[in-house]
C-alpha cells in the first residue's frame, strides 16, 4: 500500500503552493552534513548549502542538541521580554566585530530593511529630512521587501509593483567614479555587498571599498555593509570586512548565521542608535530564543581556527579540482569568488548550457546552484568533507561528460 506521506510529490507543489518558485523535481527528506536524500532514496552531495545557509551542513548534532535542550526550556517569548540566549548571542556578536548594538530579526531582508530604516532615521535626526538619499549598486540583491528591492540592483524585481520608494541611486560596482557622480550631502547611506552574491560572486576590490569608507566620511553617509550571504565563516575570516580592513557603520547578517534556523541581525554602533527610542522599529519574533541559542552555537562552532583555516583549504580543493576538470573540458572562463562562495564562470559559447549542466549534475547526484546567467555557484557546508568534495567532484565531472560528448 502506497503510504499517505508518499501522496505528497513535487507536482502537490504546483497545486497548493504560489509558483513564485520553481523548485527542482525531487523532494528531500533527510540531510547529513553534506549530503542529502529524497523521497525515492536518492542521495546527493549539497554543494548549494541551501544558498549559503547550511553552514554547518545539515542536521549537525550539536545544533540539533542545542535546539532540543532550547525547545524544552522556552520557544518564544516575544519583544515585551527579552531573553538569555538572545542577550549572549549579542554579546557574542559585539565581542567579535566592530559593533556595539545589535538588532535581531528573520531574515536577511528585514535586516536590511531595518539598515536602511535606520540610516534614514539617523540622518534625519542628526542632519536633516533632506539627507535621505541611499546609493547602493548594479546587480546588487539586498531582499524581497518593497525597500529592499527598490536598493537591490536588479529592476526585475522591483518592476510592476506600483511606486518605489525615492531617493534610491545606482552606481557601477567596482567603479568609485559613478558613486563620486551620484553622493553629496544629502545621502544618508552607501550599501555595498563585499561578494556580489545573486548578481555573480564578483568580489568588490580592496580600493573600492577603502574608496567608498572615504567618499561616506567625508558626506557624513553610513557606510553599510550587506554579509548576509559573505558573514559568519563564509569567505575564511568570520566577517568579510575582516579581509579588507575597513570599517562599516552597519553590518547585516542573515543566512549562516542560523545555519538553517531562520534568524538575521543587524550590527551597528552606540553612537548610531543613540537617537533611537522604544517603538521606532520592531518584529515579534527577532530575538527568538530558539533561533538565537542555534545562532550562538553557529559562531561558536565557526570563529576558530580549525573552521576559518579551513574553509581556505577548501577553497583550494575544489579550485585543483575544478581545474583538472577544466582541463578536460575547457568551458569555464574564470574560478571566483572567496572561501566557500565560489562562482565558475563559464565562457559566453557554453552560457546556454547552464542549466542542462545543473539538471545533469542532479542526475548524477550533485547539487549546484547558479549567479547571474552564466555562473555556476558554490556555496556548501564550511565543514564539508574532503570525501564529499572529491565524490561530489567526479559527478560533476561525469555530468560534464554526458552534456558535451
Ligand atoms: C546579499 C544578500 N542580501 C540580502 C538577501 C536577502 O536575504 P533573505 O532571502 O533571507 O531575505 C540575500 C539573499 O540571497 C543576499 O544574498
Amino acid at each position: 500500500m502506497i503510504s499517505k506521506k508518499r501522496l505528497i510529490t513535487r507536482d502537490t507543489f504546483n497545486k497548493l503552493i504560489l509558483p513564485v518558485y520553481n523548485p527542482l523535481s525531487f523532494v528531500p527528506v533527510k540531510g547529513i552534513g553534506s549530503r542529502i536524500w529524497d523521497q525515492q532514496g536518492k542521495e546527493y552531495i549539497d554543494f548549494s548549502g541551501g544558498i549559503a545557509v547550511t553552514s554547518l551542513g545539515h542536521c549537525h548534532p550539536l545544533l540539533n542538541q542545542v535546539l532540543k535542550e532550547q525547545s524544552e526550556r522556552l520557544w518564544h517569548l516575544s519583544n515585551v521580554f527579552t531573553n538569555e540566549p538572545a542577550l549572549r548571542l549579542a554579546q557574542k556578536l559585539v565581542s567579535s566585530s566592530f559593533a556595539s548594538r545589535v538588532f535581531f530579526a528573520n531574515s536577511g531582508a528585514e535586516a536590511n530593511e531595518a539598515a536602511f530604516k535606520l540610516a534614514r532615521y539617523y540622518s534625519s535626526q542628526v542632519y536633516n529630512v533632506q539627507k535621505n538619499k541611499i546609493i547602493s549598486f548594479y546587480n546588487s540583491f539586498h531582499g524581497r521587501t518593497f525597500f529592499t528591492v527598490s536598493v537591490g540592483g536588479q529592476l526585475k524585481y522591483s518592476n510592476n509593483f506600483g511606486p518605489k520608494p525615492s531617493g534610491i541611486m545606482h552606481a557601477s560596482f567596482n567603479d568609485i567614479e559613478t558613486v563620486k557622480s551620484l553622493i553629496d550631502h544629502d545621502t544618508c547611506a552607501v550599501v555595498v555587498e563585499l561578494i556580489q552574491g545573486e548578481g555573480g560572486i564578483i568580489p568588490a576590490t580592496v580600493s573600492f571599498i577603502k574608496d567608498l569608507r572615504v567618499l561616506c566620511n567625508q558626506y557624513n553617509a553610513l557606510l553599510i555593509f550587506d554579509e548576509i550571504q559573505t558573514g559568519i565563516g563564509r569567505t575564511g575570516k568570520l566577517f568579510a570586512y575582516q579581509h579588507y580592513n575597513i570599517i562599516p557603520d552597519i553590518l547585516t547578517l542573515a543566512k549562516s548565521l542560523g545555519g538553517g534556523f531562520p534568524i538575521s541581525a543587524m550590527l551597528t554602533t552606540k553612537k548610531i542608535v543613540s537617537i533611537i527610542t522604544p517603538g521606532i522599529h520592531g518584529t515579534t519574533y527577532g530575538g527568538n530564543p530558539l533561533a538565537c541559542a542555534v545562532a550562538e552555537s553557529v559562531i561558536n562552532i565557526i570563529d576558530t581556527k580549525k573552521v576559518l583555516s579551513g574553509v581556505q583549504e577548501k577553497f583550494e580543493h575544489i579550485k585543483s579540482e575544478l581545474n583538472v576538470i577544466n582541463k578536460r573540458f575547457k568551458l569555464f572562463k574564470e574560478i571566483r569568488g572567496r572561501g566557500l562562495l565560489i562562482g565558475i564562470v563559464l565562457k559566453s559559447e557554453f552560457s546556454n548550457k547552464i542549466r542542462e549542466i545543473l539538471n545533469f549534475a542532479l542526475l548524477e547526484g550533485v547539487i549546484f546552484l547558479t549567479a547571474g546567467n552564466d555562473v555556476i555557484r558554490l556555496a556548501p557546508s564550511l565543514i564539508i568533507d574532503k570525501i564529499d568534495i572529491t565524490e561530489g567532484m567526479k559527478r560533476f565531472y561525469r555530468a560534464l561528460e554526458k552534456v558535451l560528448y
